[in-house]
């Protein structure tokens, strides 16, 4: 039996990857380009160029990345000496789908992700897989205007439908839409959606966002009738919010920020509307296009659990922000928390703010939880024997599993699993970086695409090692 001072005996330890940040084989296998396949490198200070389809002599991070296309056997079996239970990837649409818009998939593609998922389940690797992850075919973009438009709702769902039924044995772990609630935030990365000058710009992200509800919906339904064992997610960035001070102001400045992300599980897990959002829509004249019988698809393709990111929390005030005393590189906003320390990117390092987000959600939703991304972006440096002493990734990640472990153990609240992000150094979505890196193993190339590709194990390596290995009671 399970003792309740642990981590279930189950419990699904891993990490996590999107096809977009390290398959590179951008043109291989019949392929087609994705929107990640058009995002030029930048960094902290710089933003990363979405250019109108690929440009010759541009950088594009994503066009080799780490070449797992070719090396996912020998990472697989990293991960699996690591003893990982869970890989956590994406199916990038563009190797089953081009163009998006095809009826019938690319065979080649599919039989890419046969491989990969065998591979995986070869070291008793459970596949968890989202199925858009950052990563839309461009061409979807291009002819239709990407989730502006409706008719990505039937795209989406003949794509899942073929990936359902062909990995159906092989995959149970699902999740429909990659941080579905950063749309507003990165329309382009979420939806593929470039603002146009004198477009109301909620407006538009909001409608976008029906019609990923929509598609989720319909996947949620149709994989359960492919699979009724499937357990199909949805995945969201979670934005813990603190108010600045005690000042209800404060307190209501902070709620209404989280209202605005809730925004998003709220219909994926309950299937509707909230009402605050719907009044929000009024008050705002924001006109959010909906056809007779939407209201049923959302409410019969409700999610069977939540996973999330969590990287940080953020701060909000009633105050009208200076601009001095923001963090820097929070792409939340936000202001800055005098308890908290913040990542060389300026993110909020918050490991009790996991199991107050733990407790939250569950609170919330009483559904299963799975924490899909976590980690630190860091420089890691090598030394001259190869070592890669990368202490302070070991103490986050520590510093939140044992948060983590509280909301288990303390708390009680119902999760699934834990899969660290980048498990493997990949590029950055936000900066198209390889420097800022969150991996157990190190990958050898750098910003402008040198590098061998060799991978080195880091000091966190054989650290998590142990931790799966005692199921997270040695830290
Ligand atoms: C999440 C994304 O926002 O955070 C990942 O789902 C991303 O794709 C991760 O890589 C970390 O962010 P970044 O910008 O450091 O790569």
């Amino acid at each position: 039996g399970n003792n309740i001072n642990q981590f279930s005996k189950g419990f699904l330890w891993g990490g996590a990857v999107a096809a977009n940040q390290c398959e590179g084989a951008w043109n291989v296998g019949g392929k087609g380009i994705s929107i990640a396949d058009v995002a030029t490198a930048g960094a902290l200070d710089k933003h990363r160029e979405y250019t109108d389809g690929v440009i010759e002599g541009k950088y594009y991070p994503s066009h080799e990345a780490i070449d797992f296309y070719h090396r996912y056997k020998e990472d697989i079996a990293l991960f699996a000496e690591m003893g990982f239970k869970c890989f956590r990837t994406s199916i990038a649409w563009t190797r089953i789908f081009p163009n998006g818009d095809e009826i019938e998939p690319n065979e080649e593609g599919l039989k890419f992700y046969d491989n990969l998922f065998d591979e995986c389940l070869k070291y008793g690797i459970e596949p968890v897989v989202t199925i858009s992850h950052y990563e839309m075919p461009y061409a979807l973009v291009e002819k239709y205007g990407a989730w502006r438009n409706r008719k990505l709702v039937d795209f989406y769902v003949n794509y899942c439908k073929v990936i359902f039924t062909r990995y159906k044995d092989k995959v149970k772990y699902w999740m429909t839409f990659n941080e579905i609630n950063v749309v507003s935030l990165h329309p382009f990365i979420s939806a593929g959606i470039k603002i146009k000058d004198g477009e109301k710009r909620e407006e538009v992200c909001y409608q976008a966002a029906h019609h990923q509800f929509l598609a989720s919906a319909k996947a949620v339904k149709l994989g359960h009738e492919i699979n009724p064992d499937f357990k199909i997610g949805c995945m969201i960035l979670y934005p813990l919010v603190y108010p600045e001070t005690c000042n209800p102001k404060d307190v209501q400045a902070a709620n209404e920020m989280m209202d605005k992300h809730y925004f998003f599980s709220d219909v994926q897990v309950r299937g509707y509307y909230p009402s605050k959002m719907k009044r929000y829509f009024e008050i705002n004249n924001i006109n959010i296009h909906m056809e007779e019988g939407d209201e049923e698809i959302l409410r019969a393709g409700k999610v069977d659990f939540i996973g999330f990111s969590y990287y940080m929390s953020l701060v909000a005030t009633s105050k009208t922000i200076k601009g001095d005393n923001t963090t820097s590189g929070n792409m939340l906003g936000g202001v800055e928390n005098p308890y908290l320390k913040a990542s060389d990117w300026g993110w909020q390092i918050d490991p009790e703010g996991l199991r107050i987000s733990l407790n939250n959600l569950y609170d919330r939703y009483q559904v299963p939880l799975f924490i899909v991304e976590n980690g630190l972006g860091a420089v890691d440096k090598v030394e001259e024997d190869g070592s890669i002493c990368d202490d302070y990734r070991i103490d986050y990640l520590r510093k939140h599993i044992i948060e983590m472990k509280k909301a288990v153990t303390i708390d009680g609240v119902d999760l699934v699993g834990y899969t660290p992000w980048g498990c493997i150094d990949l590029i950055s979505a936000s900066t198209g970086e390889m420097k800022k890196r969150y991996g157990f193993i190190y990958v050898d190339k750098d910003n402008e695409g040198n590098g061998t590709l060799k991978r080195y194990k880091k000091k966190s390596f054989y650290w998590y090692k142990n931790v799966i290995a005692t199921n997270g009671e040695e830290l």
